[in-house]
């Protein structure tokens, strides 16, 4: 490794599913800082172009790959206008991810128990199989899983979001072991309750926001940049005898 700092991703390509807003953001610009190009999807144009935009002003190679990625030819297209962009793929960050119910199991919905499954869990498979043969035409490929605190315990209320979450880190240990004959290494964040669109409706009433900052022994909801200096080292080659395993960055919650 000689002396190239550990993280330099300079020549890198990366692809970052859900990368308009959050986490997702967060990981791509990360990424982007540290000398990657990167290719930016979520399903909405504008916001996807956006972040790349942003990526282009740091001097970056960057588009916008708009895509649903519970839709199987539309994440063909994806990876076919990733092969158009580079003719490998480094990175992979499966984070496209939602999480719209907030109650108990015999209140959910069947059709809104599938739309998780299928965003959360079967999206990442997809992409993942999708991206596949650019990932592993040569050694060194990386994916990164945004799983869960939500896959090591069980959050109350949110059983759809936690069967996806449990069910992506066995996707991330499968596909570790699968793999790894490719040089190709597979790991899984698992955050905590982190500042984004997606926790604001329990950040914003009082009572639930108290009940989760008490279960947080740090006492502090985690920011999407704190996430993403996560994903960065096990995207990097400071990681590089690190695959099938999952990091938390929740601020102590799963110490307990
Ligand atoms: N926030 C947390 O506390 C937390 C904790 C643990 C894990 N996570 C995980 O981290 C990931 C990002 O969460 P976040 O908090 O950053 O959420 P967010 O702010 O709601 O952002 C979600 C991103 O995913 C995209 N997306 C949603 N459905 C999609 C689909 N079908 N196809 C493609 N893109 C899609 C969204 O863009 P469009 O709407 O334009 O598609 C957006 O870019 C998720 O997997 C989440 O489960 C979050």
């Amino acid at each position: 490794m000689g002396n190239v700092p550990l993280c330099d991703l300079t020549g890198k390509v990366a692809l970052v599913t859900g990368a308009s807003r959050g986490i997702g953001r967060a990981v791509a610009f990360a990424l982007a800082r540290h000398g990657a190009d990167v290719l930016v999807n979520s399903r909405k144009r504008d916001g996807a172009e956006a972040v790349a935009s942003g990526i282009r002003g740091l001097g970056r190679r960057a588009v916008a790959l708009p895509a649903d990625v519970r839709d199987p030819a539309a994440v063909a297209t994806l990876a076919e206008a990733a092969g158009a962009f580079a003719p490998h793929l480094d990175i992979l960050v499966l984070n496209a991810g939602i999480s719209p119910v907030y109650a108990r199991v015999e209140a959910h919905r069947p059709e809104e128990w599938q739309a998780i499954l299928d965003t959360n869990l079967t999206g990442a498979f997809l992409c993942a199989r999708a991206l596949a043969p650019s990932l592993t035409v040569r050694p060194g490929g990386r994916v990164l899983v945004m799983a869960s605190i939500a896959g090591l315990v069980g959050l109350p209320r949110l059983a759809a979001y936690n069967a996806t979450k449990g069910g992506l880190l066995q996707l991330t240990r499968t596909l570790a072991l699968e793999w790894a004959q490719h040089g190709v290494r597979v790991n899984a964040l698992a955050p905590g309750f982190i500042e984004t669109d997606m926790t604001a409706p329990l950040r914003d009433h009082p009572a639930l926001r108290r009940t989760i900052l008490q279960r947080v022994p740090m006492g502090r909801f985690g920011q999407p940049e704190e996430v993403a200096a996560a994903a960065l080292f096990l995207v990097s080659d400071a990681a590089a005898y690190i695959t099938g395993t999952v990091l938390t960055v929740d601020g102590g919650w799963t110490a307990a």
